[in-house]
Formats: C-alpha cells, sequence, structure tokens
C-alpha cells in the first residue's frame, strides 16, 4: 500500500536512488534506459552517477519511467523544465529504430509463420492487414523524424524557423492504434479451428506488447514533447521580439 502511495506522489523514483532498482518498480524500464543510451554494469551507482556517466539528463529518465509505472501520469511544470528535450527527442528516435528493427521484425516473423499454415483466404486478410498497418506505423515515423524532430533540435539550438510550428504537430498527431486494433482482432477472433494455438498467441503477445509500448511513446509525445516545444517557442519569440524593440529603439 506505501509502494502505491509513493508511485502516485511520485517518491517511488530519486536521482539518488540506485539504479539497479530501477527496474524492480516495471522491467519495461530496461527498455527506457537502452533507448536513452544508457549502458548496463550499474554496480552500487545511483541514478544521478550512471547518468552523469552516460551523459543523459536523470530528470528525463525518472519522468519516463513514472510515465512507464503510472498510466496517464500528468507531469509537472518544474518536471517538463527539468527535463532534457534533447534527451526526449533522442529517446523517441531510438525508440522508432527499435520498432522497426525488433518490433515489427518479429511480429512480421510471427505473422508469417502462422500465416503460412493457414487457408489462402485467411493467409491473404491476415498479410494484408498486417502490410496496411505496417505502412500506416512506419509513414507515421518518418514525418516525425524528417519533420518534427528536426524542427524540435532546431529550437533547441535557439532558432526559432518560420514553416512549422508545435501546433501543426499536436493537431495532426494520431494515435496509429486503429489499424493495430483490427488486427488484433482478426487474429483473436477469425482464425480458423485448425490454426495452431501457440501460433495465434505468439502473434497476439506481440500485439498486445507492440500496443502497449507504442501509447506510452505517443503520450510522451503529447504530453512531454509538445509543451516543451510549446514553452520553447514562447521563449525564442519573446527573445525575437524583445530584439526587434532593441533595434527600433536604437534606430
Ligand atoms: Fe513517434
Ligand atoms: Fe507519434
Amino acid at each position: 500500500m506505501d509502494d502505491m502511495k509513493d508511485i502516485h506522489t511520485g517518491k517511488l523514483f530519486s536521482t539518488g536512488m540506485k539504479m539497479a532498482e530501477v527496474p524492480d518498480a516495471e522491467p519495461r524500464l530496461l527498455g527506457v534506459m537502452r533507448r536513452l543510451g544508457i549502458r548496463f554494469g550499474f554496480g552500487e551507482k545511483t541514478v544521478e552517477e550512471v547518468c552523469a556517466e552516460n551523459g543523459v539528463n536523470p530528470h528525463t529518465l525518472l519522468l519516463i519511467s513514472k510515465i512507464y509505472v503510472n498510466d496517464k501520469y500528468v507531469p509537472s511544470k518544474e518536471e517538463l523544465s527539468r527535463s532534457s528535450i534533447r534527451d526526449i527527442v533522442m529517446y523517441l528516435h531510438n525508440s522508432h529504430d527499435f520498432y522497426v528493427g525488433v518490433a515489427l521484425d518479429t511480429l512480421e516473423k510471427f505473422i508469417k509463420k502462422m500465416a503460412g499454415t493457414l487457408d489462402e483466404k485467411h493467409s491473404r486478410i491476415i498479410t494484408k492487414f498486417y502490410s496496411g498497418y505496417k505502412d500506416e506505423i512506419l509513414k507515421h515515423f518518418e514525418y516525425e523524424e524528417s519533420v518534427v524532430f528536426p524542427y524540435i533540435k532546431m529550437l533547441d539550438g535557439g532558432k526559432l524557423p518560420d514553416n512549422y510550428s508545435i501546433d501543426l504537430y499536436e493537431e495532426s498527431h494520431s494515435d496509429v492504434d486503429e489499424k493495430l486494433n483490427d488486427l488484433k482482432s482478426i487474429v483473436m477472433k477469425y482464425m480458423p479451428e485448425t490454426c495452431d494455438d501457440n501460433l495465434i498467441q505468439n502473434v497476439l503477445t506481440c500485439l498486445y506488447t507492440l500496443e502497449n509500448d507504442l501509447s506510452k511513446h505517443t503520450y510522451i509525445e503529447d504530453e512531454l514533447l509538445v509543451p516543451m516545444a510549446e514553452s520553447r517557442e514562447k521563449y525564442l519569440r519573446k527573445q525575437m521580439d524583445s530584439s526587434v524593440t532593441d533595434e527600433t529603439e536604437n534606430a
């Protein structure tokens, strides 16, 4: 009970705790550490010490950890301002790499294995839904990688490009889980009786794991990346306005 209380007050994690104890709260945090570029071999070092060695902002790690442990965790203004937008972009980029290179790859292998045992009609339907989903998610990642992340990196470098703004992303940022849900539903409900249950379960386990991880990913984009970019935009706009005022006054 005390543990739950600590989770909800956010005291479960601190920069002074041992890094090796962080994944005790949630084993998926092992993946979070990897995506932040943190190497294993923590010894007895604290979060702060390990993060310093790996060049990562410890508050960013703790904030992402809280999001993994608590559904719909609402970050405070202070937590956002202490975190690093650069580390969040790195985290999201490495997550994309993981989804494309590992998660989708594994899912595809299981789908192919299952489809190989099905009659032609079922095999075609499964393959079609999977490739529709894959196309959509790759397009989504591609937009973030080629438009959104470079824009944020510019903001982080103190430049305010005038051909994009984070509210365009916020408005158009969609959940990519609708097609994944359709795929889950077909595999769960409509595979023929002759299909091996182990093959079905392998595909479903991959789909649930991916769905769950992607929902945290999207949450981090909406609730961390967007507000941090907005406050960066506001700050840079203010700076630009005051330099224009200075120039006019000095003219
Ligand atoms: Fe993303
Ligand atoms: Fe996204």
